[in-house]
């Protein structure tokens, strides 16, 4: 299971590299936004931390735009993973991406049928969006585990990007469901790290050797 970090944020992706647990990066046009800096900036900062796959979207809405665009931020670094929304021109833009060697992670993915076409058209990565389908009463993470089932049944090499993962439950049931990455924002990483037992557990040991006489 491989972890990403959906974020724009270089300091928290610094931090949070620092722990050795982060495999790579998935931004959108929003986590971009909400940094308030320039786009090149922001790449060429993601990139000199983290050492693994950064995605890094598209924002043009017509294949030949999105194509443009996409050799553009691939020409950035051979890390770089363009993320292209799942509508048709994106699938025709996929298809030929895949032929020019470029990876590509297909988003907003909300439907086991869309993951399949995106098989199909040559995806790198697809990404179910499991929190929003959450957010408007559908069980995101039945999405997950039927686009496994699919890719295992017709051996697509497309990997499973759980995405729009919003708590530790959701990491634990992507990976109960073979998904081969999960992208979360850096809350949710340090959410899965704590544990109350861990921490008592911990004070109690040090409380319990500070009584441990020492040698005289
Ligand atoms: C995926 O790559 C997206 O950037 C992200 O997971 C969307 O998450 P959200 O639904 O929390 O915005």
């Amino acid at each position: 299971m491989q972890i990403f970090l959906d974020t724009a944020d270089v300091k928290e992706i610094r931090e949070l590299a620092s722990l050795g647990l982060v495999d790579g990066i998935t931004t959108n046009p929003s986590l971009v936004a909400k940094e308030g800096r320039p786009f090149p900036e922001i790449v060429d900062e993601i990139i000199r931390i983290v050492d693994g796959p950064i995605s890094l979207e598209v924002v043009s809405t017509d294949a030949q735009g999105m194509l443009a665009e996409a050799r553009d931020l691939a020409k950035i670094h051979a890390n770089v993973v363009v993320k292209i929304p799942l509508i048709g021109e994106g699938m025709k833009a996929v298809r030929q991406l895949a032929l020019e060697g470029i990876k590509t992670n297909v988003t907003l993915c909300f439907s086991p049928s869309q993951a399949l076409l995106a098989a199909k058209a040559g995806a790198g990565y697809i990404s179910p969006f499991v929190g929003r389908l959450d957010d408007i009463s559908h069980v995101g993470m039945d999405l997950v585990r039927q686009i496994v089932t699919i890719y295992r049944n017709y051996g697509y090499p497309t990997k499973v990007l759980a995405a729009s993962l919003r708590n530790p439950l959701h990491f634990v049931e992507a990976a109960m469901a073979g998904a081969h990455v999960c992208t979360m924002p850096p809350a949710v990483l340090r959410q899965l790290l704590k544990h109350p037992l861990t921490d008592i557990g911990l004070e109690k040991f040090l409380a319990d050797w500070r009584k441990v006489p020492k040698v005289s």
